[in-house]
C-alpha cells in the first residue's frame, strides 16, 4: 500500500474519502447544539446528508462506526465515508490509528482501491504517522497460505492522508515514518504467523540474515557448536529434544554518529514451537504455540525499522531460537543445566523453556557490552490472568529505565503496565539442588517469578522485561486489526531507540 499526503480534499479523485465525525456533545441549557462536524467548504454541501444520518440514528459518531455516501456532490471522490470519532475530548492518536485501520479493513472488500482520510481536527499534523500506521496494519491479513486467486483484487493500493494547513514536506516525512514502522510491525506479524513447519530456528535465522543484508545491518548467527563452546547450557538443554538445531541470532545497528555511550540490547524469545517438552501442554490450543517466537519477531522487525530510521544509538538484537519438543533426547524434569553465567538451574518443568533460553541470551548481551537491555517474550500464560489481552506486562530492575520505556510505549500507542518485583517474590524461587529452579513453588504470581528468574541474569544492568504472551495474538479480529499475530512491542522498541536522548 502506498501512503500519500495532500493538504486539501477538494479535488482529490479517490474511490473513497473519509471524514471523522464525533458523537454529539451533551446539550447544555442555553447553549445551541454544536454542528455535527465542522465541514470544510468543499464538504459543506454534505451537511444535509450528515444531519439526516444523525437524526435517523444510522450514525451516532460512536467510535469506528461507518456510513457511506456514493457520488457526493461537489467532490471528486467517488464515495464519502463518515467514520465515528467517539467523544471529541477523548480523541487521540490511538483512535486515529484505529480509525485508519477500520477504514482500510471495511473499504478493501468493497472494491475501493484508493482511499483518503481527512484530518481537519486540531493536532492534525500529529495524527499523520498513526494514520499511515493504522491503514497499513489494518490491511494486513494472516492469509498467505490461502489460495484464493481474487485476494489481490481486494487490496487498497493507495491511502492518502489529508491535513489542511501543514507544510507538504513535513506531512510526507510523518507519513513515511508511519509506513516504515507499520511495515516493520507487519513483518513481525508475518513471522509470528508462520507455522512451525515453515519456520524452524534455521529459517528464522535465514529470515534475519536476509533482512540484515537488505537493510545494511550486521548479522551474525551462532550455531550449536559455537554455543556449546561458550557454555550456553540452558539454551542447549531446551534445544536438545528437537532435530531442528538451535541458533543465536545477533543483529547490530551502528549509527554513523553515536550520540552517546549507551548500547541498547533487544532480546527476543524465539521458540518456533512450544510443545512444553516432556512437561507437555494439553492438545487444546497447542497450535497457537507457533507464535511463541513473537518476541523474536518483534526484535528482528524493530531492527529493520531502525536501519531505515537511523537513530543515533547503538542497538544490538539477540534472538535465541529453539524448538521445544518431546523426544528420546528431550530434557527431563529434574535435569540440572549450567547457564552461560555459571549459575546452575534445576529444570523442574520443561515447559518453562523461554526463561532458560533468555537467561543465556541476556548474559551474552551483557558480555558484549549492553548498557541497557529490553527483552520481549511470550513468557507466561499467567500474564493474561493478571492483565488480559490489553496490556503488555512490564518488569524492571531499574525504575528510571522502565519509566523511559513506558514513555516510549505510550507515545507508540502500546499499552504497558508495570508489575511489582519486590524481593519477597524471590522466595518462590528456591531449589534444593541447584542455584535456581526454572519455576516458582506453587502457582502464585507466575509472571513475576518468571521475571525474577530473568532478573538473576540481568543482575545490575538496567533491564526491562516485557511479557507479551497475552498481547501478541488476537483471538478475535477487531474492526481495525485482523485476528492473529499483532506484532506488539515493535512500535515501542522503535520509539525507545528513536527517542533515546530526548527521554533521558
Ligand atoms: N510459551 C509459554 C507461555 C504462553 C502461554 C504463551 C500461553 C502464549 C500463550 C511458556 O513457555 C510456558 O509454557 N509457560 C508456562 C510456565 C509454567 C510452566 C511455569 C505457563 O505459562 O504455563
Ligand atoms: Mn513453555
Ligand atoms: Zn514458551
Amino acid at each position: 500500500m502506498q501512503i500519500k499526503t495532500v493538504t486539501s480534499a477538494e479535488n482529490l479523485s479517490v474511490d473513497a474519502l473519509a471524514l471523522i465525525c464525533f458523537e454529539a456533545e451533551e446539550k447544555k441549557e442555553g447553549q445551541s447544539q454544536p454542528p455535527a462536524s465542522v465541514p470544510d467548504p468543499p464538504l459543506a454541501a454534505q451537511a444535509g446528508w450528515l444531519a439526516d444520518l444523525r437524526s435517523s440514528g444510522e450514525f451516532t459518531g460512536k467510535l469506528y462506526e461507518t456510513a457511506v455516501l456514493h457520488r457526493p456532490q461537489g467532490l471528486a471522490a467517488k464515495r464519502l465515508v463518515v467514520v465515528g470519532g467517539g467523544k471529541r475530548e477523548k480523541f487521540s492518536s490511538v483512535e486515529v490509528r484505529r480509525i485508519a485501520g477500520t477504514l482500510a479493513r471495511t473499504l478493501k472488500g468493497k472494491g475501493v482501491r484508493s482511499a483518503a482520510l481527512l484530518l481537519d481536527t486540531p493536532n492534525g499534523d500529529e495524527y499523520v504517522t498513526p494514520a499511515a500506521e493504522g491503514a497499513i496494519l489494518g490491511a494486513w491479513e494472516p492469509d498467505v497460505y490461502k489460495t484464493d486467486p481474487k485476494k489481490a483484487e481486494k487490496q487498497i493500493e493507495s491511502f492518502t492522508v489529508v491535513v489542511p494547513g501543514v507544510e507538504a514536506a513535513t506531512l510526507q516525512a510523518a507519513a513515511e515514518r508511519g509506513r516504515i514502522i507499520a511495515q516493520a510491525q507487519n513483518f513481525a506479524r508475518q513471522l509470528s504467523n508462520e507455522p512451525a513447519n515453515k519456520l524452524t530456528p534455521a529459517q528464522l535465522a535465514e529470515n534475519a540474515r536476509n533482512m540484515a543484508r537488505e537493510s545494511g545491518l550486521e548479522c551474525q548467527v551462532l550455531d550449536q557448536q559455537a554455543m556449546n563452546k561458550l557454555g550456553m547450557g540452558a539454551l542447549l538443554g531446551v534445544a536438545q529434544g528437537s532435530s531442528n538445531p538451535p541458533f543465536l541470532i545477533v543483529l547490530r545497528y551502528r549509527p554513523a554518529v553515536p550520540s552517546g555511550p549507551d548500547h541498547l540490547a533487544l532480546v527476543g524469545k524465539g521458540v518456533t514451537f512450544d510443545t512444553g517438552g516432556v512437561s507437555i501442554k494439553p492438545a487444546e490450543g497447542m497450535e497457537k504455540m507457533k507464535y511463541d517466537m513473537s518476541g523474536a519477531a518483534a526484535v528482528i522487525a524493530a531492527m529493520r525499522a531502525l536501519a531505515q530510521l537511523k537513530p543515533g544509538l547503538l542497538v544490538t538484537a539477540y534472538v535465541p531460537t529453539v524448538e521445544n519438543m518431546v523426544s528420546a533426547n528431550a530434557q527431563r524434569p529434574g535435569d540440572i543445566v549450567t547457564t552461560l553465567s555459571g549459575k546452575t538451574v534445576e529444570v523442574l518443568n520443561t515447559d518453562a523453556e523461554g526463561r532458560l533460553i533468555l537467561a543465556d541470551a541476556i548474559t551474552y548481551a551483557k558480555r558484549n557490552g549492553a548498557t541497557h537491555i529490553v527483552d520481549a517474550a511470550t513468557l507466561t500464560g499467567a500474564i493474561g490472568v493478571a492483565l488480559g489481552q490489553y496490556n503488555i506486562g512490564a518488569f524492571t530492575n531499574d525504575e528510571p529505565f522502565l519509566q523511559r520505556f513506558l514513555k516510549a510505549a505510550k507515545a507508540a500507542g502500546e499499552k504497558t503496565w508495570q508489575l511489582p518485583m519486590d524481593e519477597e517474590y524471590k522466595e518462590y524461587l528456591k531449589s534444593a539442588f541447584a542455584d535456581l529452579p526454572n519455576i516458582g513453588s506453587g502457582r502464585q504470581a507466575g509472571s513475576i517469578t518468571a521475571a525474577w528468574f530473568l532478573r538473576e541474569f540481568a543482575d545490575s544492568t538496567p533491564w526491562v522485561h516485557l511479557d507479551i504472551a497475552a498481547t501478541a495474538w488476537l483471538d478475535e479480529g477487531k474492526s481495525w486489526l485482523s485476528k492473529g499475530p499483532t506484532g506488539v512491542a515493535v512500535r515501542s522498541f522503535i520509539e525507545l531507540a528513536r527517542d533515546w536522548q530526548q527521554i533521558l
